[in-house]
């Protein structure tokens, strides 16, 4: 007889450590925690440096009360190494980094930016490693982030399943949400540029296994809205694996939500997690700004 669902346990482990310079509150337990207390805009490289770490531990962080503008936000992203390039806008004028994601109140539609699980612009050759988002008007319920972790979920998996994931490698691309997305919305997605729209829909192979450039921690990267095949693979013989994994990955155990606040800024690991944002909030307006580092 089929067993009913139990708990994952015994690899949960998001508490917080003793920082000089910042105070970090963990608000699940599988990752994400709040920077209580902070300025971004202000810290000192001591602080910044404890972020750093704070960061690759819980793989989302968020602060309240920012309030950034656009160079605030631009300029603290920038103390994290070089911007990536968006697939998908040029920016706002005067700040090509940061990138306007805005859903109007009369925009209804079942499918919205970043509304399926997904890791940032995974068809590039090089993907983004770390986002920074900013939330400037917020409804007032609904269009929460929520993030799953992937490192925590890779452990999850028996040591069968894991050494038969290491060698394989996802296709990644922009085709099935380009098309889903136009069919929803009648027109067609907007990228960047021709480029950009060409180089998303040609996709990249990527370990579907990665091991995390500062932590050493392996992760799986794999997703619902961008994930098409596994090299080597027929249709039939991925498209099962791809949606276990996902499914794997987003059960709520390995997930932290995120109810935005006016003035908030969250920032989360692309390596380490999937993420999405909630499309329920009909007949209002969200207003966010993102930017990417390479
Ligand atoms: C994103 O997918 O990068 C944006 C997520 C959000 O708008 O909450």
């Amino acid at each position: 007889m089929r067993e009913v669902k139990l708990s994952p346990s015994g690899a949960f482990d998001n508490a917080a450590r003793e920082y000089r310079h910042i105070t970090v509150a963990p608000i699940s337990s599988s990752m994400g925690a709040e920077l209580v207390g902070l300025r971004l805009a202000e810290l000192t490289d001591e602080a910044f440096d404890e972020l750093r770490h704070a960061f690759w531990r819980h793989k989302m962080l968020f602060a309240r009360n920012q309030n950034l503008t656009h160079a605030e936000h631009e300029g603290f992203a920038a103390r994290f190494g070089p911007f990536a390039r968006d697939a998908y806008t040029q920016g706002v004028p005067g700040h090509r980094p940061v990138q306007p994601i805005i859903k109007e109140a009369d925009h209804r539609s079942k499918a919205m930016f970043g509304s399926g699980w997904h890791t940032d612009s995974p068809f590039l050759a090089s993907p983004p490693s770390i986002t920074i988002l900013r939330a400037v008007e917020i409804p007032p319920y609904g269009g929460d982030t929520v993030w799953a972790d992937t490192a925590l979920a890779f452990r999850m998996l028996s040591p069968t399943m894991q050494d038969m994931l290491r060698p394989l490698k996802v296709r990644m691309s922009a085709a099935a949400n380009m098309a889903t997305q136009e069919k929803v919305s009648g027109k067609p997605l907007a990228f960047a540029s021709d480029e950009s729209r060409e180089a998303a829909l040609a996709g990249t192979a990527h370990p579907l296994v990665r091991k995390h450039p500062e932590t050493g921690e392996e992760a799986l990267y794999v997703d619902e809205v961008y994930a098409i095949g596994i090299d080597g693979m027929t249709e039939e013989e991925s498209r099962p694996l791809l949606d276990f994994l996902t499914r794997h990955i987003t059960q709520h155990a390995f997930t932290c939500r995120l109810r935005w606040e006016v003035g908030m800024v969250a920032m989360w690991d692309n390596r380490a997690c999937l993420h999405l944002a909630a499309n329920d909030f009909d007949g209002y307006r969200r207003e966010m700004y993102r930017t990417t580092l390479a």
